[in-house]
């Protein structure tokens, strides 16, 4: 296992639409795939796709941390553990889009105001070769739209409506601008990458 270097906004892989995995169950895919586990956890962040460690593959991991769920009503929209996913889709379920506050690895110190789907399903493959096919909604949609992104070339900034939302995460200690969302979840629980 290896922590690996994180690539930053600007580097051509990031603005490649990434490969599709050939085989899930390979295990360079599953060498990889802990090397970003690792990474991710090193950098306190709740997701990460390959092309943000330079490799342009269709594969990403991301877990919701406690404290992130927004919807206590809500069974999709729940703390979930790490989910690994090869070649994943994404299908928006009732056309809502919300607001919230995003950050990334490969676009340090800022965070910005983005709008997501709602509710979506998602399905991808494990690396078992297992089909996942799941609903998710509130942060847990959030995490897996942004990460998807990734694998399109898209980074949150070309997401966002409003410029004047993005803004430097050490200048919200002067408190969250009028008219944004509230930051959510408590400070570090996956502020890095949302
Ligand atoms: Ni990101």
């Amino acid at each position: 296992m290896a922590i690996l270097k994180i690539a930053r906004m600007g580097h051509p892989v990031l603005r490649r639409p990434a490969d599709p995995v050939s085989d899930a169950t390979a295990p360079e895919i599953r060498a990889l795939a802990a090397d970003m586990i690792e990474t991710m956890r090193d950098a306190s962040g709740a997701g990460l796709a390959a092309p943000q460690v330079h490799v342009p593959l269709r594969l990403v991991v991301f877990f919701v941390p406690p404290g992130r769920a927004e919807d206590p009503d809500d069974a999709d929209d729940a703390a979930a553990g790490l989910t690994i996913l090869c070649n994943p889709s994404i299908e928006p379920l009732d056309g809502a889009q919300a607001d919230g506050w995003e950050g990334c690895l490969s676009v340090p110190g800022l965070r910005g105001v983005v709008p997501r789907w709602r509710r979506i399903r998602y399905r991808g493959l494990d690396l078992n070769g297992t089909s996942v096919d799941r609903v998710a909604s509130g942060f847990h949609a959030r995490v897996a739209q942004h990460e998807i992104d990734h694998l399109d070339g898209i980074l949150y900034p070309q997401r966002m409506r409003d410029l004047s939302l993005l803004l430097f995460t050490e200048e919200l200690r002067h408190g969250v601008p009028e008219g944004a969302p509230p930051l959510a979840g408590p400070p570090g629980a996956g502020d890095e990458e949302e």
